[in-house]
């Protein structure tokens, strides 16, 4: 499979390098699909693919039960258990632009993942499942959408399928998202009898033709009103009417308001079917932001045409067995990036080689000799990079860090074999560093006792597991009884201590977590110790 269909197209040798680089970047859509498990980001992932022909088929892949090997799965575990825990890019072209598809874990327990994706994109694409609606996943991306200012554009996916009323759908992402919804195309049918769209604009009608399962682009006949009104009757002047209800109440699709996060543009689709698709395609050329220019950490905006910088937001180690690598995925924020240039480091001032780049998605990967702003580089054997570390070329740069997610499971990890504690530690460091769990620790506890905080119980399976395999370190799990973290602002956090249900922590930069059994302990603090000031954690959602 081809990952990476257009390198930039000019030569920086004979033309103004600058110009180009502009240019390149005005092509780009870097984005992310997300949602609540099963809402059908795999299936969209590939029939977005399959429009851009970078698939011939996608049918055979769809669904759990006989996905044998969709384009982004790759892990055992994952494997086993049919979701999705790596986060790579699916690089495709389509009317000229260059997509940077993100892809994000399909397990609420990996929602880390997500939310350090969602640092490296310009937009994401939020699907609804149209019998569902708004599930407890869905409006925790909201939030951190909201909390980034990331633009949104909404799709209520299995319109197919028996569903929630088209209004109703509306009214739910308007009540609970905070942002105006505005469909740029209405249903023709009710959930369950998807015949067509209306582009509420034109009043025109997509009407599509069934082909066999999702395996082929849907084709689709585009009709006058008339003739869509002769064909459909009663049916189409619902959707007119409807369609344009909410057009009175919630404005047409305003730009401005779209990329300041206040309103979400909305698409109605089957993704299974292919219904809709290419509209999102479209939308996503013509609406979405290109890779513009990013802040750095004091808030200064870093031009695309600066020289090379870019950031780390993810790491991954162990992709490939054979060579038990580690590979740092790097959003390109400026420049052109060649594979071999010289980086430099910005946490530690070190220069870092970069023979080996690469395009990875799923299994397969593809050698990047050029990339763009908003593209993704695969960074091969990066093992002195972290997630949110900047490298840059010329004068320094830094990017904000990453904000963890607030914890909400806390186990203690011991090596089972005590001989074995060297590899022990090395692994749970590495894992630490590949942002996989977060490792708190303490004196009490010491350094063979680490305290591991997840987002999701799941995290410390796929923890043993790789302690296991790649460390050969096997650790014993002890759940411990906290729910809630909190950062400590204070000169004696370990007064902390004192308060039955507590016990500060440390990260490995030496930064105070205290942990809480419960809110009511939490509560405590207040009175027990006045003077300690907590901050929710970065992504924190409780
Ligand atoms: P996820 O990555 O968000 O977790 O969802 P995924 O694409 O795996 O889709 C979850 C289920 O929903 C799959 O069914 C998939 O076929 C189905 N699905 C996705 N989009 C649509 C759609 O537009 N219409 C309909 N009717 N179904 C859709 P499954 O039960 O897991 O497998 P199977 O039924 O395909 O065997």
């Amino acid at each position: 499979m081809a990952l990476h269909h257009e390198a930039g197209s000019a030569s920086p040798a004979t033309e103004d390098v600058g110009a180009n680089v502009v240019r390149e970047a005005s092509r780009r859509r870097t984005f992310a699909v997300i949602s609540h498990p099963d809402a059908g980001k795999s299936t969209l992932t590939e029939a977005l693919a399959l429009h851009a022909h970078v698939i011939e088929e996608a049918g055979a892949t769809h669904g759990k039960s006989n996905r044998r090997s969709t384009v982004s799965d790759w892990m055992q575990m994952e494997q086993e258990r049919g979701i999705s825990i790596s986060s790579a890019a699916l690089q495709f072209t389509y009317r000229d632009t260059v997509f940077n598809l993100l892809d994000t874990p399909g397990h609420a327990d990996f929602s880390e993942d997500t939310y350090r994706v969602l640092a490296a994109v310009d937009c994401a694409v939020m699907l609804v499942d149209a019998a569902k609606g708004l599930e407890t996943q869905t409006l925790k991306l909201f939030d951190v959408c909201r909390r980034r200012g990331l633009p949104v554009i909404t799709v209520i996916n299995k319109w197919d399928r028996p569903g929630k009323d088209a209004l109703e759908l509306i009214d739910e992402v308007q009540q609970r998202t905070g942002r105006v919804p505005v469909p740029l195309n209405w249903p023709v049918g009710l959930s369950g009898d998807f015949r067509g769209t209306l582009d509420p604009r034109t009043r025109t009608y997509t009407r599509y033709r069934r082909v066999s399962a999702g395996a082929a682009v849907a084709e689709a006949d585009v009709l006058a009103p008339g003739e869509a009104a002769a064909l459909e009757g009663e049916t189409w002047t619902e959707a007119l009417e409807t369609a344009e209800l909410v057009a009175e109440g919630n404005g047409e699709f305003d730009a401005e308001a779209f990329l300041a996060a206040q309103a979400t543009p909305v698409l109605f689709a089957a993704a299974a079917l292919n219904f809709g698709v290419a509209t999102l395609l479209d939308v996503l050329v013509d609406l979405a932001p290109p890779a513009g220019a990013r802040l750095d950490a004091d808030g200064a905006p870093r031009p695309v045409g600066a020289p090379f910088s870019g950031f780390v937001f993810k790491l991954q180690a162990g992709m490939d067995r054979a060579h038990r690598d580690h590979v740092a995925f790097l959003r390109v924020c400026s420049g052109v990036f060649h594979r071999g240039m010289v980086l430099t480091h910005a946490a530690t001032g070190k220069p870092f080689a970069t023979k080996y780049a690469h395009h990875v998605f799923g299994r397969d990967r593809e050698t990047v000799e050029t990339a763009f702003p908003g593209d993704v580089v695969g960074l091969v054997n990066a093992s002195a990079l972290r997630a949110g570390d900047s490298v840059y070329v010329g004068g320094p740069v830094v990017f904000p860090p990453i904000p963890h997610f607030s914890p909400e499971h806390f186990q203690v990890a011991r090596a089972v074999d005590a001989g074995r504690a060297k590899q022990f530690r090395r692994g749970i460091v590495q894992l630490e560093h590949e942002g996989v769990i977060q490792v708190l620790r303490s004196e009490t506890r010491g350094d063979q006792a680490p305290v591991l905080a997840a987002v999701g119980p799941m995290q410390f399976e796929v923890v043993a597991d790789r302690m296991a395999r790649e460390f050969g370190a096997q650790v014993r799990l002890e759940p411990l009884p906290y729910t809630l973290a909190r950062r400590v602002l204070a000169p004696d956090p370990e007064v902390l201590n004192r308060i039955p249900g507590t016990e500060v922590l440390r990260r490995a930069g030496g930064e105070p977590i205290a942990v809480f059994t419960d809110k009511w302990k939490l509560g405590r603090v207040a009175t027990h110790a006045p003077e300690v000031t907590l901050e929710p954690i970065g992504g924190t959602l409780d």
